[in-house]
């Protein structure tokens, strides 16, 4: 099911804007943004949180269609960049999109996030997973792989949808893999492994409120693509189904942050002491 929906996200981004865009919320910057500019805030807020990319080596876990990790790679210029995630459809556009760049230091796998078999011990100095740990089952797993594919010292960002109060999914939820969880079953579970919590934010409020006016969205003429190079323009509103798409899929995603999940962000760091 998981793979039907993505799929279905695919069709949208086509037909609203002809081409794929990152795959997570916007978080609010100003009042004239669109979703891309204010998803591309996010991944940058999110980078932010870490120690500067340059020299290091870093990993995308969950990286979706690999737009948002190519948007890293280029602002952020980390000496190597990994993206993984399960679905291999995502992945083969990652590589495509890569193609289209011509880019080095840069690579994509079909990987699972609870497993990681792709990836040596100790082997990355910063890892992010935007919007992608809400499907996993088992984070146990995942956190434990996160903490075995850090160097000691490694500093990793979570963000994500999690619950607002604690539940197991329902039979929906389980089909959609929507496994979210409490920020506190995340502490806890950090606690457990020895990882280091060093920061949380609850960005609820500045997601809500990138969703305030979204009306243009899918129906402005002069859409730009600033996505990572080169500079696109659609020179015609997205057609009637594509905007019906746009406007059901941003309503749903509304709801979600208004009723029954926060949008929160999670900054840890593998110790010393959780590397003996
Ligand atoms: C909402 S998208 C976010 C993608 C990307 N991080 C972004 O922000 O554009 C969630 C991604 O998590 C991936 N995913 C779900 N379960 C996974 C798992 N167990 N291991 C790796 N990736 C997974 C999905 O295939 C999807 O590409």
């Amino acid at each position: 099911m998981l793979g039907i929906f993505y799929r279905l996200m695919y069709v949208a981004y086509q037909k609203i804007y002809g081409q794929q865009q990152m795959l997570h919320y916007p978080l609010y910057k100003d009042s004239e943004q669109d979703l891309v500019q204010g998803q591309k805030y996010f991944t940058d807020h999110c980078v932010s949180l870490l120690p500067d990319p340059r020299g290091k080596r870093m990993l995308d876990v969950g990286c979706g269609n690999g737009l948002q990790t190519l948007y890293i790679h280029e602002k952020y210029a980390p000496q190597y960049l990994y993206g993984v995630d399960m679905n291999p459809m995502h992945v083969s556009i990652a590589r495509e999109e890569k193609a289209k760049r011509t880019l080095d230091r840069i690579d994509f796998a079909v990987d699972n996030a609870q497993l990681l078999s792709s990836i040596a011990d100790n082997s990355f100095d910063l890892a992010i997973c935007i919007e992608s740990s809400h499907h996993y089952p088992d984070k146990d797993a995942f956190l434990g792989q996160l903490k075995r594919v850090l160097r000691p010292g490694g500093q990793f960002v979570i963000a994500d949808l999690v619950r607002k109060e604690d539940r197991e999914p329902g039979r929906l939820g389980k089909k959609f893999f929507l496994c979210h969880w409490a920020p506190q079953r995340y502490r806890d579970a950090l606690a457990r492994l020895d990882l280091a919590i060093l920061r949380e934010e609850d960005l609820t409020d500045r997601v809500r409120q990138a969703f305030r006016n979204t009306n243009h969205w899918f129906t402005d003429t002069s859409f730009t693509d600033t996505r990572v190079t080169g500079v696109k323009t659609r020179t015609s509103a997205p057609k009637p189904i594509g905007r019906f798409y746009g406007q059901f899929l941003t309503s749903l995603y509304k709801r979600q942050i208004d009723d029954l999940l926060q949008y929160f962000v999670i900054v840890g760091q593998k110790t010393q002491a959780a590397s003996s």
